[in-house]
């Protein structure tokens, strides 16, 4: 498969795309990395940054099921992906066959030159062992896990702030990332609106998720040796500082 084809059967299948300049100082030591932390704690905003710096694939399982979502009118969805958009939308976990198979898709590409950024995946115990099968099936091993923290209030408190791109899907924040006009997209020029499930009741659901299911995984990969805890204080800014320098050790910026 030449590099073209690579990058486009990654973006075919839901991938975010990478810079342009990627194809020709791709790195020969590739990032592998997973982002985990709470919904809402900063982890797209983080993936976006990291992705550019290592120039590696930020594959966001969430965004996978939005594009569904964005998509469900135009017909052609599979029944799991179908059902995977009212899980999403109810804000609880999308069954762990669904996501599995959908990262199970993309394994060649995980396997690739580009290294990657798994943000929101996995997220339960069953997901993290499937990966980890998904991975030494294609000889890959992880670099590090970004476990990114924050007290519960704030993590709330970026949530309901959080406006996204309907044409984009860039992520802006009412008051700490607010874009340069009310509403609309600074990248696009796109109509900025509150996610579904950022709506309180929502929330309140995710958040229990995510201390019931993906909270422990926070354990499974201490004991693996591969968690590097970051607290997410501060500006986005600061935190990709802060996880640049924490990870540096494992995966190097120049090559
Ligand atoms: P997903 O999209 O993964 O949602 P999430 O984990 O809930 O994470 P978010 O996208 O809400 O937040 P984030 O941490 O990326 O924060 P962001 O950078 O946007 O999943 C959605 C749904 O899909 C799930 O609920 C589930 O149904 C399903 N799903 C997905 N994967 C699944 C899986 N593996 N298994 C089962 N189901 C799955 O930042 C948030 C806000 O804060 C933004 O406004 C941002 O501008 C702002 N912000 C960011 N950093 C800062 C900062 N430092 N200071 C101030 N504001 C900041």
């Amino acid at each position: 498969m030449s590099m073209e084809q690579f990058l486009q059967a990654w973006i075919g299948l839901g991938g975010v795309a990478i810079p342009t300049d990627a194809q020709a100082d791709a790195p020969r030591r590739p990032a592998r990395l997973i982002l985990l932390g709470a919904p809402g704690i900063g982890k797209g905003t983080q993936a976006t940054r990291l992705s550019t710096a290592y120039k590696a694939l930020h594959l966001s399982t969430g965004d996978v099921f939005r594009a569904a979502k964005a998509n469900k009118d135009k017909g052609g969805l599979t029944p799991a992906l179908e059902a995977a958009v009212g899980y999403m939308v109810r804000g609880e976990l999308v069954p762990d066959d669904t996501v599995v198979d959908l990262v199970r898709e993309r394994r060649a590409i995980l396997a690739g030159p580009y290294g990657f950024l798994l943000d929101g995946f996995p997220r339960t115990a069953p997901q993290a062992d499937a990966l980890n099968g998904i991975l030494s099936g294609v000889n890959t091993k992880l670099d590090a896990v970004l476990s990114y923290t924050l007290p519960i209030d704030k993590v709330i408190e970026r949530l309901s702030g959080r406006r996204t791109c309907k044409k984009c899907n860039a992520s802006y924040h009412t008051v700490a990332m607010p874009p340069k006009k009310d509403g609309v997209c600074d990248k696009c020029g796109g109509e900025l609106f509150l996610r579904d499930d950022d709506k309180p009741d929502t929330v309140r659901v995710r958040m229990q998720a995510y201390e019931a299911s993906t909270k422990p995984l926070v354990d499974y990969y201490q004991q693996r040796g591969l968690l590097v805890e970051i607290t997410a204080e501060g500006t986005a800014d600061e935190i990709f500082e802060k996880s640049l320098s924490i990870i540096k050790d494992r995966c190097s910026l120049s090559v």
